[in-house]
C-alpha cells in the first residue's frame, strides 16, 4: 500500500464539478479582481469565524504584513512570537521592521508556552503574535490577560487552525486581528494562494482593505502605501464551495488522530498530546517525536508511507536570520531535531489509516 502525506488532487475531486461551475460563473461575469466572489467569500468566513470583518489577501504571509502594518509601530519596536513556528510568522514582522522576541513553546502542546512570555518583555515589546500551531488553539487567555496587563495588541497566526475552538469562539475571534492562509494543503485549501485577515475592529478592517488594495479605497486615491495583496476572485469561490466541508473534514481528521492516539503503542515515538477539549484541535498536522526520527522517517519511506518534518530548523537558525543564530532555545532546537508528522487528510481511508499504525508500531532502532 502507498500512503501519500496528503493526497490534494483526492481531497479537491470531491468538489471538481462545484468548481466548474463556479469557473464558468467567474468567466461570464468578466470580473477578475475584488468581485462579488471575494465579497462572498468574506461574508461566509467571518461568519464561520464569527467576527464582524474578514478580508481577503493573497496568502497568509501577507495577512500577517499587513495587520503589523495597519498597526503602525515604530521601527525596532518587539513582537513576541514562538520560537518554534514556521517561519513566515517571523518574516511578517522582520519585513515591517520590527524584532522578533522567541518564547519557547510547551513541549505537550507545541504552542507559546505563555508562563514564559512575562520575562520577554521590555519597554518595546508592542504585540504578541500567538500561532495555533500544527491546528491547536495556543493558550489564549492566558495570552490575553498579557496583553491586556501590558497593553499590547494580540494577534493570531491561525494558518493552520480554521475552525478550531477555545469555549464557544473559534480562531480568528480571539485576538485583535487574526492571519489565515489558505495554501492548497490547509484544513482551508484554495487551488492556489490565498489569505484572510479577520477581525472584529471595523476601522482596522477599513484600513485593511485599503492596504491590501495599493492603499486605496477609490481607485487612483491613495490614502497609505499600500500592497498588492488581494484575494483572486477565482480562488474565493473554491473557498466557498469548501468552507461548507470544513466542519466535517475537520472532524475526519479528529477521528485519525484518535485512532492513531489510541493504537500506536511504541515506546520509541512520543505522541502528540490530546487535548482535554476536542474542539480546540483541528488536526492540520500530526506531528510525533522519535530520537531516531531519520530512521523512522527512512523505514516509513521504504515501507510507503509518506512523512513530512515540520520543521527542521527553526527560524532562528535558518541562514536569513544570521542576527539571531546564537540565541539558544534549547527546548525548540530539540523538537526541531525529533519532530515528524503523519499522515493525516480527511480524505485518507481507515484502511491506510489501520496500515500506518501497523508499520508504526513495528519500527524498532
Ligand atoms: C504558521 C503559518 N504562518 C503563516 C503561514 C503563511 O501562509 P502562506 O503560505 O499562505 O503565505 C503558514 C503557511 O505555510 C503557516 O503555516
Amino acid at each position: 500500500m502507498q500512503v501519500p502525506f496528503l493526497d490534494l488532487k483526492k481531497v479537491n475531486d470531491r468538489f471538481a464539478e462545484e468548481f466548474s461551475r463556479s469557473i464558468s460563473e467567474v468567466l461570464d461575469s468578466g470580473w477578475y479582481i475584488l468581485g462579488s466572489s471575494v465579497e462572498k467569500f468574506e461574508a461566509e468566513f467571518a461568519d464561520y469565524c464569527g467576527t464582524k470583518h474578514a478580508i481577503g489577501v493573497a496568502n497568509g504571509l501577507d495577512a500577517l504584513v499587513l495587520i503589523l502594518k495597519a498597526f503602525d509601530f515604530n521601527k525596532g519596536d518587539e513582537v513576541i512570537v514562538p520560537a518554534n513556528t514556521y517561519v513566515a510568522s517571523v518574516i511578517a514582522i522582520s519585513q515591517n521592521g520590527f524584532t522578533p522576541v522567541f518564547v519557547e513553546p510547551d513541549e505537550m502542546s507545541f504552542n507559546i508556552n505563555p508562563d514564559l512570555i512575562e520575562q520577554k518583555i521590555t519597554p518595546k515589546t508592542k504585540a504578541i503574535m500567538a500561532v495555533h500551531l500544527y491546528g491547536q488553539v495556543a493558550e489564549m487567555d492566558k495570552i490575553k490577560k498579557i496583553a491586556d496587563k501590558y497593553n499590547l495588541k494580540l494577534i493570531e497566526d491561525a494558518a493552520q487552525a480554521h475552525g478550531a475552538y477555545l469555549g464557544d469562539r473559534r480562531t480568528g475571534n480571539l485576538s485583535d486581528a487574526a492571519g489565515f492562509s489558505f495554501y492548497p494543503g490547509k484544513n482551508l485549501g484554495a487551488l492556489g494562494d490565498g489569505g484572510a485577515i479577520t477581525t472584529n475592529d471595523s476601522d482596522l478592517a477599513e484600513m485593511l482593505r485599503a492596504y491590501r488594495n495599493y492603499g486605496s479605497h477609490k481607485k487612483y486615491h491613495n490614502i497609505f502605501k499600500g500592497h498588492n495583496s488581494r484575494l483572486d476572485e477565482l480562488q474565493a469561490p473554491f473557498l466557498s464551495i469548501k468552507l461548507k466541508h470544513l466542519d466535517a473534514d475537520n472532524q475526519r481528521r479528529r477521528e485519525i488522530a484518535e485512532i492513531y492516539s489510541s493504537q500506536i503503542k511504541n515506546s520509541q515515538i512520543k505522541l502528540p498530546q490530546m487535548p482535554e477539549n476536542k474542539d480546540s484541535h483541528v488536526w492540520h498536522l500530526y506531528v510525533v517525536r522519535c530520537k531516531k526520527r531519520t530512521e523512522l522517517q527512512n523505514y516509513l519511506a521504504e515501507n510507503n508511507i509518506q512523512t513530512v518534518i515540520h520543521y527542521p530548523i527553526p527560524p532562528h537558525k535558518q541562514q536569513a536570520y544570521k542576527e539571531f543564530n546564537d540565541l539558544s532555545l534549547p527546548i525548540t532546537e530539540t523538537i526541531h531535531d525529533e519532530v515528524l508528522s503523519l499522515p493525516i487528510s480527511p480524505v485518507m481511508e481507515d484502511k491506510e489509516v489501520e496500515y500506518v499504525v501497523d508499520i508504526v508500531n513495528k519500527f524498532s532502532y
